[in-house]
């Protein structure tokens, strides 16, 4: 037939919602596609684990590494995480053996985006990673294609849906940091080492990528300033609130004639401003080109669905023959801005 056939490596949170939707969907799918999507390997730490999908219709391999010599496999879809290692390799091996790849890693491309695309397009194969960014909200495509008439002025917003839940659940309940970081790596929220989030890093991956999309310049994860929540208390977010303010962790990048400006940081930001009402794990953006002035997106940032939701989007439109990542410049054209210093 001519169904694309996917492999997926790790069979975590976001892992089991991709199974789950392609999956349930497969007819829906199918249609939007004219052709079908489907599932022929997966790999991950432990076999045997109960993750509530029934994934003995696959081939398993011990080793994601192996997907690369698979001739029956057109895309790898990789959702174990970490800017190096096995992921790094599962990438670099599957774009050079002619496989699309799709990934949820924002560590990975925030560091090794420029050159991952470089390969896939050598190979003339996709690198897609929309649900490395804000999760739910298709933001990747909305900046990168939606806007590609502008010239971007400024791009901003809450990126990770744990510290928002995290500032949310401290303001509404009282409760302390920690008992509330526990409630969000129970519900998925979190990344495996959660000082990721809760110190900016995670903030900072999705903001090197934004700012790579929305300037067409390349991912510049190390002159970003990052400051995360650890120190926020909740006198500071009472005290906001009484002259009218909410505490938001956000990642901001504006390119202006010094440079690229990146940062991530706690910022006071107005209780009347649509980004203050942004609550729990849920992620919003605001996007300012010159020709559009300014335009914000909310949606769910963190967690098995939403996530799971964009990863599955990127295969559809790699099987629907759309093999250009939504960029305003080839990777091989991507300009080293001059960062501006903090
Ligand atoms: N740990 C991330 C977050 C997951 O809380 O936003 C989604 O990237």
């Amino acid at each position: 037939t001519n169904s694309l056939k996917v492999a997926i490596a790790g069979l975590g949170t976001v892992g089991v919602g991709v199974v789950k939707i392609l999956e349930s969907h497969k007819d829906l799918i199918a249609a939007r596609c004219g052709r079908p999507i489907e599932i022929v390997a997966v790999s991950a730490s432990n076999r045997a684990r109960d993750r509530g999908v029934d994934i003995s219709g696959y081939q398993w391999f011990d080793n994601a590494l192996d997907f690369a010599e698979q001739d029956n496999i057109d895309l790898v879809v990789e959702l174990i995480g970490g800017s190096d290692g096995i992921a790094k390799e599962l990438a670099q091996q599957s774009l050079e053996a002619g496989k699309s790849f799709v990934t949820a890693n924002k560590a990975l491309i925030a560091h090794h985006g420029a050159s991952l695309a470089t390969t896939a397009q050598e190979a003339g194969v996709a690198l897609r990673y929309e649900a490395a960014v804000a999760g739910g909200i298709p933001i990747i495509k909305a900046v990168g294609e939606g806007l590609a008439a502008n010239k971007m002025n400024l791009i901003y917003g809450i990126l990770n849906g744990t510290c928002n839940y995290i500032l949310t659940q401290m303001e509404s309940t009282g409760q302390g940091f920690g008992d509330v970081l526990a409630e969000a790596q129970r519900l998925g929220y979190a990344e495996a080492d959660p000082t990721f989030d809760v110190d900016g890093i995670d903030t900072a991956h999705k903001l090197a990528i934004l700012s790579s999309v929305a300037f067409g310049t390349e991912t510049d994860f190390n002159s970003i300033y990052v400051e995360g929540i650890r120190r926020i208390e909740a006198v500071d977010i009472e005290y906001a609130r009484e002259i009218g303010y909410r505490i938001k962790l956000l990642g901001l990048a504006r390119l202006g004639s010094n440079g690229l400006e990146q940062r991530v940081h706690p910022a006071m930001v107005k209780l009347e401003e649509p980004i203050a009402q942004v609550e729990d794990a849920f992620n919003a953006v605001v996007a300012e080109g010159d020709f559009i002035d300014r335009t914000f997106y909310q949606g769910r940032g963190a967690g098995e669905g939403p996530t799971a939701s964009a990863v599955v989007a990127d295969i559809i439109d790699i099987a629907r023959g759309h093999m250009d990542a939504p960029f305003f410049v080839p990777a091989s054209e991507l300009v080293k801005a001059e960062p501006v210093p903090m």
